[in-house]
């Protein structure tokens, strides 16, 4: 067989692939313009650049959902922003929300098609479905029609995150690339909270904690990504409407931790 450089260079390309790590997850609630344009997301903007191995799942939401006008484009401060915010580390989320499965499907379709119709430079790659419900039955198959709708748009592989911020019926996972099993107080959470099994695997859960310490704390980061090897984290001492002080230390801590 003659020597074919392009296989050799596939076969490179496919053994150097690294582990998976923990991605962070952001829910970016942060409007772009501050004092400058992109000033909101300029640390955002610069530790995803500076971690090229890290994957970055960050979440755009104009006003709870696409804002504006049914189908419209967002203004240029959002849409000279995002852009900017891509990189082949990061995968962007539309954020729409259910009310624990109490909004109309209709107006869920139709935040998620406004989305899909942004241009591409700024155009979302999936979505992000908030206060999604938890249990079987019904609101599993209106759950499930939803995330069908998002990929008749975006594409049948398209990422969406479901964030009950509880446990979830094993059910979701069959649909969802990620589901926040924890959204709470760092305060109120304990690890204990998670459980883990072949239908509702760590890698596809994800926890995110606000109001926490000022330095982040070290132990819980390495017990999440180093033993439970979970799907994405966020810790923050804040709110999510900034940036975390201690947002730097962390990145660096999942970083270290997931080697
Ligand atoms: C849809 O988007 C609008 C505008 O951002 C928002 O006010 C509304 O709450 C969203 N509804 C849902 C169900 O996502
Ligand atoms: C969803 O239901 C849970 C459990 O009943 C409740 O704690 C939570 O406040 C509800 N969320 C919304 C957005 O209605
Ligand atoms: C989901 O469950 C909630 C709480 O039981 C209920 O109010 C809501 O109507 C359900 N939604 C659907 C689509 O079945």
């Amino acid at each position: 067989m003659k020597y074919n450089p392009f296989t050799k260079l596939f076969l490179i390309l496919a053994t150097s692939s690294h582990a998976a790590a923990s991605a962070i997850l952001f829910p970016l609630y942060i409007y772009p313009f501050q004092d400058v344009p992109c000033g909101g997301w300029t640390d955002v903007i610069d530790t995803v650049k500076a971690n090229p191995n890290l994957p970055f799942h960050l979440v755009i939401n104009p006003d709870s959902g696409p804002g504006g006008l049914a189908n419209s484009q967002p203004n240029s401060d959002w849409t000279g922003c995002i852009p900017q915010l891509k990189s082949a580390n990061v995968k962007l989320f539309g954020y729409v929300h259910t009310t624990n499965g109490s909004q109309p499907q209709s107006a869920v379709n139709a935040n998620v098609t406004t989305y899909a119709g942004w241009s591409a430079s700024y155009r979302p790659h999936g979505i992000f479905f908030d206060e999604s419900p938890v249990t079987a039955g019904a609101n599993l198959t209106y759950m499930q029609a939803l995330v069908g709708h998002a990929r008749s748009l975006f594409g049948t592989s398209s990422p969406v995150i479901l964030n009950p911020g509880r446990a979830t019926d094993p059910g979701y996972y069959s649909f969802a690339n990620l589901i926040l099993s924890a959204e709470n107080f760092y305060s109120a959470f304990s690890t204990s909270q998670l459980s883990f099994s072949t239908s509702t695997p760590a890698s596809k859960q994800a926890v995110v904690l606000h109001h926490g310490p000022a330095v982040t704390d070290s132990n819980l980061v390495r017990e999440l990504v180093s033993t439970d090897k979970i799907g994405a984290i966020f810790l923050t001492s804040q709110e999510y409407t900034t940036i975390p002080p201690d947002w730097n230390n962390f990145v660096n801590l999942v970083q270290a931790d997931s080697q």
